[in-house]
């Protein structure tokens, strides 16, 4: 009996030379440890031999069963170790090439000149206040001092979006950020009708005129409005926050100049220029020899304006403005066409 234990031994260990992967390995574990293997049928017997034969057999087993579950977990790290060498040399991989780019889209340079203006005028202590693009006649005109059939219509050529039936108010694309403050006046004044608070906000966003389409002029464009109302505000604070803004925005010796000029919802009313950035003030073909860049209008918001928001006009003054980020983005970098902000040629907007 201790014979044929050795046979079984030597024969499983002869067998397991001659395995190569691990599905070989298990079934040799099937056929020399299994249920049904020399050995187990060995165990199995061990009760049919005689009291002086079954210890020594019994010893002599378990060596066996321990030698064989010794060298199978040997043979099962080698071919593990080999397994795993083959796959690092079949997918050998160069440290010292250099990464693949990952393709990073940028803001576009109307959306980074927007930023830097919230980032600015937040700075100064105005909130952002978004309102729509879609508004009725009676808000882009008739609150902001432009009854029905006024001449100053004629500056801003309307997009009517629905009229039938709707007599004097028809539904128009917004040609200013401007109907903005009578939303931003109502707002606050719901809050508090007796009270309402100070009013600091610009209004961003884009305006739609029905406009020839040249190099200067899009049918769709970005403004932003400013609109500060309170108890005592004066023209000094318009000019001084303007003032302070394009030094800001352009730089600490930037020079500042206001013209008078006519809009129905301000009183006074000012074309801001600021000298011109690019040739100090000397004259170039930016600034077409003037020394001075347009940038935008502004004024006190008419009384009737206030009134209509909400603001007793007898307690209340305020100032406002609107500039147009398109025409600061084109002046800094230069841009000749106002088109190719909303061609999406990436030749263009490469470069921002
Ligand atoms: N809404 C005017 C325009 O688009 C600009 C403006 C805003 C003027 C606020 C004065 C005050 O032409």
């Amino acid at each position: 009996m201790l014979e044929k234990l050795n046979q079984i031994q030597g024969a499983a260990l002869e067998a397991l030379d001659s395995v190569a992967d691990e599905a070989a390995l298990e079934a040799w574990r099937v056929t020399h440890l299994g249920r049904s293997s020399a050995l187990m049928e060995v165990f199995s017997g061990l009760g049919g031999l005689s009291r002086e034969q079954r210890p020594a057999v019994g010893q002599k087993a378990n060596q066996v069963k321990n030698a064989l579950e010794a060298a199978l977990a040997e043979r099962s790290g080698t071919l593990r170790a080999a397994s795993l060498k083959r796959s690092l040399e079949g997918e050998r991989l160069d440290v010292t090439l250099p990464g693949r780019r990952i393709p990073m889209g940028r803001l576009h340079p109307d959306s980074q000149t927007m930023r830097e203006l919230y980032r600015i005028f937040g700075e100064m202590g105005f909130q952002i206040f978004r309102s729509h693009e879609v508004e009725s006649d009676e808000y882009n005109y008739q609150l902001l001092n432009f009854p029905v059939g006024h001449p100053a219509r004629d500056m801003q050529d309307t997009y009517f979006v629905e009229a039938e039936g709707r007599g004097d108010n028809p539904i128009v694309l917004r040609t200013h950020t401007s109907p903005g403050q009578i939303h931003a006046m109502r707002h606050f004044v719901a809050g508090n009708p007796e009270n309402p608070p100070p009013v600091r906000i610009v209004l961003p966003g884009v305006c739609y005129r029905y406009e020839q389409i040249t190099n200067r002029h899009e049918t769709q464009f970005e403004q932003i409005e400013g609109l500060a109302v309170g108890p005592g505000i004066t023209f000094g604070d318009l000019k001084g926050t303007l003032a302070d803004f394009a030094r800001r925005m352009f730089g600490q010796e930037t020079r500042t100049r206001f013209r008078a000029s006519y809009f129905p919802f301000t009183e006074p009313s000012a074309e801001f220029d600021v000298e011109c950035f690019l040739c100090a003030g000397k004259g170039c073909t930016v600034c077409k020899g003037s020394g001075w860049l347009e940038i935008g209008g502004c004024g006190m918001v008419h009384p009737v304006v206030l009134q209509n928001g909400g603001y007793d006009p007898q307690r209340y003054t305020g100032f406002a403005f609107g500039l147009g980020p398109q025409r600061m983005t084109m002046l800094r970098h230069r841009i000749e066409d106002i088109r190719y902000f909303y061609q999406n040629d990436l030749r263009f907007l490469e470069q921002f």
